[in-house]
């Protein structure tokens, strides 16, 4: 059943989303499996994966070796750019929910434009033929910039979500809100900031002592404080239970504030005009 003590964004399409998710990457199937059941177990119900992390099989195993109903839970996976025609994303699509044990994906995302390719237009077509068969319930992009959803929007497609790299660190600004001016959902990657010390910033350690929480939970608080659907990865128990418990206290606006005053901009972020798989 769907956990009722973490809250639901709802997408342009009507699909409700979990406010928080667990992110996979990098775990093998092994790990993957044994700490998905065990965030089911803790209350998640959102899970990201994706072709190029070879852990979907796990995310499956993980799901079914808790047992809990496919309608309960909300799976995001991407495929990588050469799948990037309408035909290409069938067949990325049919090898993923293969993997998964699943008859359709909740959000199927293209990973990365690859805008030198020039068929990530195609690719979303193709998402969008599946959406239409039923065999998805969203359509999904990451790491796309403004200028690549302009070009989706020109050809009447509008993903329901993009999830991009944000943290207090790098807050994406003008990408977030080209993705809201279009109805979009912004989630965010290695919304911890990952391993680069963002959570023993002192900003941060200051306000997790003032409220008595971890950085981490300070940190996810920022994120879904501003509508931001973090997934943040881990694969210890306590750390899961830990991110998913930020729902029962609130950051004062001066708070949020100082927390994206960290932000060191875009330098540090991959360029996705010229990175990708
Ligand atoms: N779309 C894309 O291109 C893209 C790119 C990168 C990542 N992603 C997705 O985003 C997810 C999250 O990103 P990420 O894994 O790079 O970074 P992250 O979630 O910001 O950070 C993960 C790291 O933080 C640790 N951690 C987790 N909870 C913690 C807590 N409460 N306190 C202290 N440390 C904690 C984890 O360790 P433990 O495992 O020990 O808990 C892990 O080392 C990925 O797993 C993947 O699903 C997507």
């Amino acid at each position: 059943m769907p956990n009722a003590s973490v809250p639901t964004i709802t997408l342009r399409n009507g699909l409700e989303l979990p406010a928080i998710g667990m992110g996979t990457w990098p775990m093998d199937n092994a790990q993957t499996a044994s700490a998905v059941a065990t965030a089911v177990d803790v209350g998640y119900r959102l899970f990201d994966t994706a072709e190029n992390y070879e852990n979907e099989t796990g995310v499956g195993e993980g799901l079914r070796r808790i047992g809990i109903a496919r309608s309960d839970v909300v799976i995001t996976t991407k495929f990588n750019k050469r799948w990037h025609s309408r035909e290409g994303v069938r067949e990325a699509f049919s090898a993923s929910a293969a993997k998964l044990g699943t008859e359709y994906i909740d959000l199927l995302l293209v990973h990365w434009p690859n805008p030198d390719q020039d068929r990530f237009v195609e690719a979303v077509q193709g998402i969008a033929d599946l959406l239409a068969e039923g065999l998805v319930r969203g359509i999904g992009v990451s790491n796309f910039k403004p200028a690549h959803l302009e070009r989706l929007a020109d050809a009447g497609l509008i993903p329901d979500l993009n999830q991009i790299q944000v943290d207090p660190r790098h807050i994406r600004e003008a990408s977030r809100q080209a993705n809201t001016r279009l109805g979009i959902v912004t989630e965010s990657w290695s919304p911890l900031g990952r391993d680069g010390g963002l959570l023993q910033d002192p900003v941060v350690t200051a306000l997790a002592e003032k409220y008595g929480r971890t950085p981490g939970q300070i940190v996810l608080r920022w994120h879904v404080q501003q509508g931001l659907v973090p997934i943040p990865k881990a694969s210890s128990r306590a750390h899961l239970e830990e991110n998913l418990a930020v729902f029962d206290f609130s950051l004062e606006a001066g708070e949020v504030a100082g927390l994206s005053a960290l932000d060191t901009g875009d330098a540090g972020i991959l360029d996705s005009d010229s990175f990708g798989h």
